[in-house]
């Protein structure tokens, strides 16, 4: 089959044949048929993510069952399935406990790029290639536990449902789930791009009524007005936390998501909100940038806090979120800005790098 692989840092992908592995137990075939383009991947290709090489990246996928292996019960051949992007075990600590983002499962299979149980499936002339969160659906077919699959309707189709893997579930369930936004209140999203537009559906959802977008390019915030943002910020002309004092009565917003992952937009997103407001980090930053705040803001009682894959529950949010697609109340269609072909991949890459697209597919 062929597979985005990526050998060295800051160097292209490479769309070559290799070879993958049948499923193990647990385990099932997947044929991919589209993938999305997430900032994530441009980070392992940039060490931002820094994931073990060689490494087949994506992990934004939807396609069809064609094989399962022994035990498993969750699938069956020919069923349509969004890759959930965590690969959580249930049965550690924190997957008893419902919080299946921070699996201990999910932190080893991350760090160290392989399926679940420590091996890999992926391999390129004797050489073994590593899985990207134990999915790698930047190719033909990816072997993944069974766990990761939920299923959905057949009549969704698989090339905007994919995205419901990473970027919707992220951005929709950190508005939902992590930050728990209240009807009326008002949110700032700093980064619009396809993570932060679903932050901006999820604020939609959860009924704020004033959603703030902040980004760089103009593109980016016309796109955010599009997804339900009432206002825009662009930084390089308006000071960010002084203009959203001004929408909110003085006060600062009740929330802000820091959706690009860098310390200064952090501390942007803190010094937005109100006194005993939330500022909720979605963007994964490098290991080596920091965040300093002024420590006797304290005093204000502002939380500040993490979110991984919106603090979702797989099985119970993603199929939430496909059926509110299929109830027109999630815009999917409108996420996809281009398609590319799988060995079109770099220019993918390049399109997200550029800021030319909100969401690009790559569709097998
Ligand atoms: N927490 C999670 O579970 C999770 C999941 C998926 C993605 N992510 C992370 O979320 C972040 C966003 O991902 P994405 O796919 O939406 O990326 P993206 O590239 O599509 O969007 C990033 C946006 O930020 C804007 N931007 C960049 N620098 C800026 C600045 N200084 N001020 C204002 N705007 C700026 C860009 O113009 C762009 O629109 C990345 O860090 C990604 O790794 C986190
Ligand atoms: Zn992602
Ligand atoms: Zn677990």
């Amino acid at each position: 089959m062929k597979a985005a692989v990526l050998y060295e840092r800051q160097a292209p992908l490479k769309v070559e044949v290799i070879d993958l592995d049948p499923p193990k137990a647990g385990e099932v075939r997947v044929k991919i048929v589209a993938n999305g383009v997430c900032h994530s991947d441009y980070s392992v290709i940039h060490g931002v993510v820094p994931l073990p090489l060689p490494v087949v990246l994506g992990h934004e996928g939807a396609g069809i069952v064609e094989e399962v292996g022994t035990g498993v019960t969750l699938v069956k051949p020919g069923d349509h399935v969004v890759l959930s992007a965590i690969p959580y075990c249930g049965q550690c600590y924190y997957c008893s406990l419902g919080e299946f983002v921070q699996c201990d499962n999910t932190a080893v299979v991350m760090g160290r790029g392989t399926m679940p149980d420590g091996t890999c499936r992926l391999h390129k002339n004797g050489t073994t290639l590593h899985h990207m969160v134990g999915l790698s659906s930047m190719a033909e077919y990816a072997v993944v536990a069974e766990r990761a699959c939920v299923k959905i309707p057949l009549e969704v189709p698989l090339q905007v449902a994919c995205l419901v893997g990473c970027g919707v579930m992220t951005g929709v369930e950190a508005a939902i789930n992590t930050a728990n936004v209240a009807a009326g209140s008002s949110a700032v999203v700093i980064g619009c791009g396809g993570v932060g537009v679903n932050v901006i559906q999820g604020c939609v959802l959860a009924g704020a009524a004033t959603i703030i977008a902040v980004d760089l390019l103009d593109n980016k915030l016309e796109a955010a007005a599009r997804f339900g943002a009432t206002h825009t910020i662009n930084p390089q002309r308006q000071d960010v936390p002084k203009t959203v004092r001004s929408l909110t009565d003085g006060r600062g917003a009740d929330y802000a998501f820091e959706v690009i992952g860098l310390g200064k937009t952090i501390e942007m997103a803190y010094a937005c909100v109100r006194r005993r407001g939330m500022a909720v980090v979605v963007g994964a930053a490098a290991r080596d940038d920091r965040v300093t705040l002024p420590a006797a803001s304290f005093l204000s009682e502002k939380i500040l806090k993490g979110s991984a894959y919106g603090s979702s529950r797989p099985r119970v949010d993603l199929p939430r979120l496909i059926d509110l697609y299929l109830k027109k109340k999630l815009k999917l269609d409108e996420l996809v800005t281009r398609t590319y072909r799988l060995d079109e991949v770099n220019q993918a890459m390049t399109a997200l790098e550029k800021g030319e697209v909100v969401r690009s597919v790559v569709v097998m």
